[in-house]
């Protein structure tokens, strides 16, 4: 049996270790490559015979070293970009986690991905859900695609309400055990704005024909409009193993030992709007996206920057979106021509953020 041997980078992570336990069930996968930011691999390493392991530093590096089949980049934040094009340029199978790297340098991905001629496949479960609903059909015959939000654990509540959330609170989804940084973008709906602008990336559709909507359960992971009327749906337990594994035994769908969905014991699904205007996030990410350039990227340094200061206690909950809005109508947005350029507005649109940060 060939084997598939795969670099994983943000081992240490949520998505890291539920990776590690979909390779662990499967003869045909095997870890080449181990990454982190700052947690020790060395016995990770140890029980995964895996030769080439990194804490911090540059992840291109390790990559080349490595020679992987397929590169799951689960690194969180901005951090990840590099290498999300490195495996695109070489055509290197991309399992993407990441989602703020094609969020920050959609443009830039796109065309690396067209040099490359490699796979892209998405590991953010609605993304999958999405990849599975279209399965390569003729974009002239998608309306629409829909992303489905949980609506964190803040759904249903307003703006004055909100005034007082601590940490603790916004750490404790309904649904989705995950890192913190996702975790809080869960709980500002900054992470289905952040969707929305990979949707877009991914599946080459304008913003207008990318809805989302609420769903409680996180039961419907995605649905697919067609133009005659039909529409596709993804459905499942919420457990990240089903997109983790999708993507790393692609295009062979093998089994898990996640449950069937339970349909007669009984299964209501509940949809609504989104409420934009108490989480105004996912408003300004939609904005960010139509406006494109590196928009989309400043959005997300602003993002990061505010989430980091809210994880730290520097930051009210609410402060996160006016931080990111402010940092927007101060960014220039600009397209950035190479990965030199993305980094510098990247870190420009930080700067800014940091700016207002101090002020507030
Ligand atoms: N968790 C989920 O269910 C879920 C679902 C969909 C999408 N995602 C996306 O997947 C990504 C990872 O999420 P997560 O929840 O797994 O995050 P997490 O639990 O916070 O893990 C992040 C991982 O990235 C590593 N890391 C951080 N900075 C790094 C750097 N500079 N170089 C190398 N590694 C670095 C961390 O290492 P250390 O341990 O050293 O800090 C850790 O292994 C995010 O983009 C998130 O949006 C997650």
């Amino acid at each position: 049996m060939p084997v598939t041997r795969i670099a994983l980078l943000g081992a240490t992570g949520s998505i890291g270790e539920q990776a590690i336990a979909v390779v662990e069930r499967r003869p045909e996968l095997e870890l080449c490559a181990l990454a982190s930011g700052s947690t020790d691999l060395q016995s990770l390493a140890m029980a995964h015979r895996v030769r080439h392991v990194q804490v911090g530093g540059n992840l291109t590096e390790l990559l080349e070293v490595a020679e992987p089949d397929i590169v799951l980049n689960a690194v969180v934040g901005f951090a990840g970009v590099e290498a999300t094009l490195w495996a695109l340029e070489r055509g290197v199978t991309l399992a993407l986690a990441n989602k703020e790297s094609l969020v920050a340098a959609g443009e830039l991905a796109l065309r690396a991905q067209e040099r490359g001629g490699g796979l892209l496949l998405p590991v953010d479960s609605e993304h999958s859900a999405l990849f599975q609903c279209l399965e390569n059909r003729p974009l002239e015959t998608v309306d629409s695609i829909v992303l489905t939000a949980s609506g964190g654990p803040f759904r249903g509540q307003t703006r004055e309400e909100l005034g007082d959330v601590t940490v603790e609170d916004a750490l404790a989804h309904p649904t989705w055990r995950m890192g913190p940084k996702i975790t809080v973008d869960s709980a500002t709906l900054a992470n289905k704005g952040l969707e929305l602008i990979e949707a877009h990336f991914l599946f080459g559709l304008p913003y207008e024909r990318i809805e989302v909507v609420v769903q409680p359960t996180s039961v419907v992971h995605a649905l697919v409009r067609y133009r005659d009327g039909g529409a596709l749906a993804h459905v499942g337990y919420p457990d990240m193993t089903v997109p983790i594994s999708y993507a790393l035994t692609y295009p062979h769908r093998a089994a898990t030992a996640v449950p069937a969905l339970d349909l007669a014991a009984g299964l209501t699904l509940e949809f609504s709007a989104p409420d934009l205007e108490t989480f105004s996030l996912l408003a300004l990410a939609r904005r960010a996206g139509e406006l494109g350039g590196t928009f989309p990227c400043a959005f997300n340094a602003a993002n990061e920057v505010a989430v980091n200061a809210f994880l730290a206690g520097r930051l009210p909950f609410l402060a996160i979106a006016e931080l990111v809005e402010e940092t927007l109508a101060a960014a220039d947005g600009s397209p950035a021509g190479d990965l030199h350029e993305l980094v510098q507005a990247d870190a420009d649109a930080r700067r800014l953020a940091e700016r207002e940060l101090a002020v507030s």
